[in-house]
């Protein structure tokens, strides 16, 4: 039997014999009890409770205006549908970056008053000193690299990271730094397939890919886009599974019309 079949609960050590074994890792995000439920019977491994809530959820352009005690909200209500999938937290934008202090009581906020498993943060060799005093606490660290939404500032565009051989090289340092400093995985976003499978390929941890190819070591979405209820995104990443926005609007428009004709409810439905 697989590594992923015969564990009751996926665990940081989980993925790691996952990645060993050569097993890819399914990891997509969540945000609210319902859905969660879903996407953890459906055998998921990983539920990233994703700082694009703050997008998906709450309709803001940018993941930046989402608070640590929103994540915590949907955090939990997460963690209650997650039954078997390891269910990892995005630490949100100015709760880490610049003090590591802070960094570790933001952490432990979300660990405690939410009960997730793992925290997310964006960033390599800037956010160096947060990531190792988190892991101090015994809080598993999961690292973000490539395209970071968090510095959509910095960058200008939504475009595809590391193509130079500059930031290339700064990625494949940045890796190797998160893996030995005890980091449980990495995600890649938008970065060249060639640079993700070689990055993959020279770490022990899993690496986690959006946009990033086929050589990592797991893949994530965002479950809102690859289920089809957010429409106006369409990156040439993104598989699109339903088409469940054209679906829920064609049986909403439905239940308007039986509720204006009167056939809702009909004798069957009332008592
Ligand atoms: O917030 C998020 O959903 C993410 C994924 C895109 C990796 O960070």
């Amino acid at each position: 039997m697989s590594v992923h079949q015969s564990a009751k609960r996926i665990t940081t050590q989980v993925l790691a014999e996952m990645k060993a074994n050569g097993e890819p890792i399914a990891m997509l995000t969540a945000y609210d009890y319902s859905m969660a439920t879903i996407v953890d019977q459906a055998g998921v491994d990983v539920i990233l409770v994703g700082d694009s809530a703050s997008n998906v959820m709450a309709g803001h352009e940018t993941t930046l205006p989402i608070t640590l005690d929103h994540m915590i909200y949907h955090a939990s209500s997460v963690v209650r549908a997650a039954k078997r999938a390891l269910v990892v937290v995005d630490l949100p934008f100015g709760t880490y970056q610049g003090n590591s202090k802070e960094a570790l009581n933001s952490a432990i906020r979300i660990m405690k008053e939410s009960g997730a498993h793992a925290v997310k943060l964006e960033g390599g060799h800037e956010v160096k000193e947060s990531i190792e005093r988190i892991l101090t606490a015994g809080i598993p660290v999961m690292g973000h690299l490539g395209l970071t939404p968090q510095s959509i500032y910095k960058f200008g565009t939504y475009t595809v990271r590391a193509k130079e051989e500059m930031e290339a090289d700064q990625l494949r340092a940045d890796t190797k730094m998160l893996n030995d400093i005890g980091c449980f995985a990495v995600v890649f976003e938008k970065i060249p397939a060639h640079l993700a499978q070689e990055a993959s390929a020279s770490v022990a941890c899993p690496t986690i890919g959006i946009g990033a190819g086929s050589g990592c070591d797991g893949q994530v979405l965002v479950l809102h886009d690859m289920l089809g209820i957010t429409q106006a995104f369409s990156p040439r990443f993104l598989r699109r599974y339903l088409d469940m926005g054209e679906q829920m609007n064609g049986a909403i428009q439905q239940y308007v019309k039986d509720v204006r004709s009167r056939d809702f409810p009909n004798e069957s439905e009332q008592y």
